[in-house]
Parts: structure tokens; sequence; C-alpha cells
């Protein structure tokens, strides 16, 4: 059991995150992926906006049915109608909750719903009170909080709260704030509002400058205890701060983060999978955590140094996140030691000077493809051992793999995975029939070109 704090997981992806354009879900999707989401362990599921559609408000329904676990939201606007329908669709849930939102920030009060800051503080406190009387979980969102006034935005929460709100969220709704301010807001709505409970404050990012995690880690920092976000980062516009991002940036970094989520990370990368899966919305390579390139290594340098011991390039073990493997992609800036043990893996032992000769093909190879995959290697070493010359001139052969490679050239190579106990790494092995070169300190990837 931790003795650190524990920092709600609010996942919105079902909600937030299915308003992202390409992104909507109906009720079987919703139920699937819900499920996913339970078994991730997140504290709570927002499952949608019941008053927005019938779909809606029977998937709401569906996973307060399905789900026991974790608190269930619905979403609604500070109206009686929408309120009432949110507590219809969520009544069902083991543990329900009433997520009302009102805007309160002047642009929005004047150019979108063109009322005083008076009615809005009066709406506001009367859709909580009705929330209330229904469910006794009621969370209220301040819209566009991070450009309100800040007296104001005080008046409002106190009045909620007052009013019965158990959770006050402070969403940057367009991405606007930057860490060391939303930290400031954050604390300054600490201190200054009135019988706001500890741990009650609960930070919701958007992405626009593409600061939504370290916008929702600063308000950690700061006090909330509770973070809004969806899994691979999907919501509006340019999305929400990424669920995968927020719980690993605590687990990896205790040290800046003193604090615990009951999220399994081991199931965010089958998360991430379903959720593309659904939507029909790759993940883009690169994206942190569970990105095809998360855990894929190319460069030789890097290549040298995970196979000498993982810790030198990553960070967390790609099991921690349900990532199959670490990959070694090989390409044009890959060195003689990844290739080494790649061939080792496909059953050749190669020594230095057959090593040599297929490396150079490699390169030459690697100069035309984005990646050389298993089959374009065992050309290679095919052709090495056929010729004995060590010109790097592209035979026809090699030109047939060059063909080939570019027809299929994303395909990836596995990366072999160490033992690892309790989380440790432990340095991979090559083979002990192939010892390192002689006098080879360092993988240098223009080696022999
Ligand atoms: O971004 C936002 O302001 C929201 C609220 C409805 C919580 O999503
Ligand atoms: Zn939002």
């Amino acid at each position: 059991m931790s003795h650190e704090e524990q920092v709600r997981i609010f996942d919105t992806t079902l909600r937030d995150g299915e308003q992202s354009p390409g992104c909507s879900m109906n009720v079987e999707e919703k139920r699937r992926l819900a499920r996913q989401i339970d078994r991730l362990g997140v504290d709570i599921i927002e499952a949608g906006f019941p008053i927005s559609s019938d779909g809606d408000f029977q998937s709401v329904q569906a996973v307060a049915r399905d789900n026991r676990r974790p608190v269930i939201a619905a979403l609604a606007r500070c109206c009686p109608q929408d309120i009432e329908r949110a507590w219809e669709a969520v009544k069902i849930a083991a543990r329900p909750r009433i997520h009302t939102f009102l805007a309160t920030s002047d642009i929005h009060l004047q150019h979108k719903l063109r009322i005083s800051r008076r009615e809005c503080l009066e709406r506001a406190r009367d859709a909580v009170r009705l929330a209330k009387s229904l469910c006794e979980d009621v969370e209220f969102s301040a819209e566009d909080a991070t450009r309100s006034d800040v007296d104001f935005l005080c008046q409002v929460l106190e009045a909620v709260i007052e009013a019965g709100a158990t959770t006050v969220n402070i969403p940057d709704t367009v991405g606007y704030t930057v860490p060391a301010e939303y930290a400031e807001l954050i604390h300054t709505l600490g201190r200054r509002v009135r019988g706001i409970a500890n741990g009650s404050l609960s930070a919701h990012c958007h992405n626009d400058l593409g600061l939504a995690v370290a916008n929702s880690l600063a308000a950690v920092s700061a006090g909330a205890r509770q973070v809004e976000c969806t899994i691979n980062g999907i919501g509006e516009r340019a999305g929400n701060a990424s669920l995968e991002e927020v719980v690993m940036a605590m687990r990896v970094r205790p040290d800046r983060y003193p604090f615990h989520t009951t999220v399994n990370s081991e199931h965010l990368f089958a998360a991430s999978q379903l959720l593309s899966e659904i939507t029909g919305v790759p993940v883009q390579p690169n994206k942190a955590i569970i990105g095809r390139n998360a855990f894929a290594h190319e460069a030789g340098i890097h290549q040298d140094g995970m196979i000498k011991n993982p810790l030198t390039y990553e960070i967390m073990t790609p099991q921690s996140v349900g990532v199959p493997e670490t990959r070694l992609v090989l390409g044009k800036h890959s060195g003689r030691h990844g290739l080494q043990l790649r061939c080792a893996k496909l059953g050749f032992q190669l020594d230095r000077h057959e090593l040599d000769r297929v490396y150079r093909l490699f390169l030459a190879l690697a100069d035309h493809v984005k990646v050389v995959d298993d089959n374009c290697i065992l050309d290679l070493i095919r052709q090495a051992r056929i010729s004995s010359s060590s010109s790097g001139h592209v035979s026809e052969p090699v030109r047939e793999s060059v063909r080939a490679a570019a027809a299929n050239s994303v395909g990836m190579v596995p990366f072999p995975v160490p033992d690892h106990r309790n989380g440790q790494r432990q340095p991979l092995t090559i083979p002990a029939s192939t010892p390192p070169h002689e006098g080879e300190q360092q993988e240098d990837y223009l080696w022999g070109v």
C-alpha cells in the first residue's frame, strides 16, 4: 500500500475524447472501450453527455450498468433538462456522478451565453443544487476557467461548493495557459475559495499549445488531486491531456511527483490500440508511451547502448506499459552491433569478415529503403557468402531486396527483450560465439562505409 497521496484519474475519452473529429462511437463501441478503461483501473469514467443524443443516453446507461467499480459520470449543462437527463442515464451506476458545467470567462458570458456574471453565478448554484438533490457526487466545471477573472471564479466556486459540489474542475478549455500560470491559479483557488475541501480541485487541460500534460502535472504539484484526461490524448481540436503520459510521468518521476494513481499501466498499450481500432484514427508513431516508435531504436549508437544495457536509452520498460517488446529497427543509421545481433537471431553467427561484408551491403541497401527487414537481411547474408568481394556495389540479388523492401518499407524488427525482475532492466547479451570485436569501444555507425 503506497503512503503517497493519490491523484484520481478521470477518464473522459468517451465524452471529451469522443468530441474529437472522426472519433464518435456508437453504444457497442463505447461499451467495449469502457470495459478496457475499467480494466485500466481509472477512478472515474465520464461516459457521455446524455442530453446530446439518445445514443449517448443509452451509452451512459450501458456503461453505468456494465462497470460497477469506478465512478461513472454524466455531463450536463447548467440547466434542469440536462441535469435530469444526465441523472436518468447515470442513476443505475453503482457510483454515479453528475458533472455540470458553465462558462465563467467574460468572453464566453458576453459572446456565447449572453448573460451577466450575476446570472452565471445563480445558474451555476441552482444547477448544482438540483444535481445535489438527485446525486450525492456532483462535479462542477467552470468552463474557460483559465481566461476567467480570478475574483469572479472564486465567487462562483464558493457558491457551487456551498450548494453541494464535491469536485470543482478548472478547465483550460482552449489550451491557453502555461504550466507556471496554471499552477499559480490552482494554488490561489486552493487558498482563497472558502469551503474548498482538500483534494477537491481538478485539472482539465486541452493541448492547443502542446502543454496539456505539462499543465496537468503543474496543477497536481499545486494541489489538484484529480486529472481529467483521455487515452491517446484525443479530444476537441488538438486534444486533451494524454492519460498515458500523465500516469507514466508520475510513475517514472516519483522524485518530482510523489503521488500514486490506481492505473494498471500494463494495460495502457491495449487501451490505446483498442481506441485506435474502434475509431479508425491511428496513433502518431512518435507518440510518447504508446506510439509505434516509443520503444524502437534505429541509430547505431543507440542500438549499441541498448544491447549493452537498456538503461542507456529507455527510461521505462516497454512491458511496464504493455508494449510487447523493444524493437531494433535496422535502417541507414544502424550499426554493426545491431546488425550482428539481428543476424544471430536469424541463426547466422557471422565472423568479423562476414559481418564486414554484410554490413557494407546493408548500408548500400539502407540508402534506398527506410527499414531493412529480415528477408532483406537473409538476402544480404546469402549475397555476402556468394561473393567474397566487399565493394559495397549493389548487385542483382540486393537490388531485388531493395525492390522488396521498398514495397514493404515499414517492417519492424523485434529487439530481444532482456529478462527483468521487479521491473529492473538487465543488459542484453550477444551470443557467446560472437564476442565484441577487439578494440571496439563504441559503435560507429559510419564504420566501414
Ligand atoms: O474543456 C472543457 O471546458 C470541458 C468542460 C465541459 C469540462 O470539456
Ligand atoms: Zn474539455
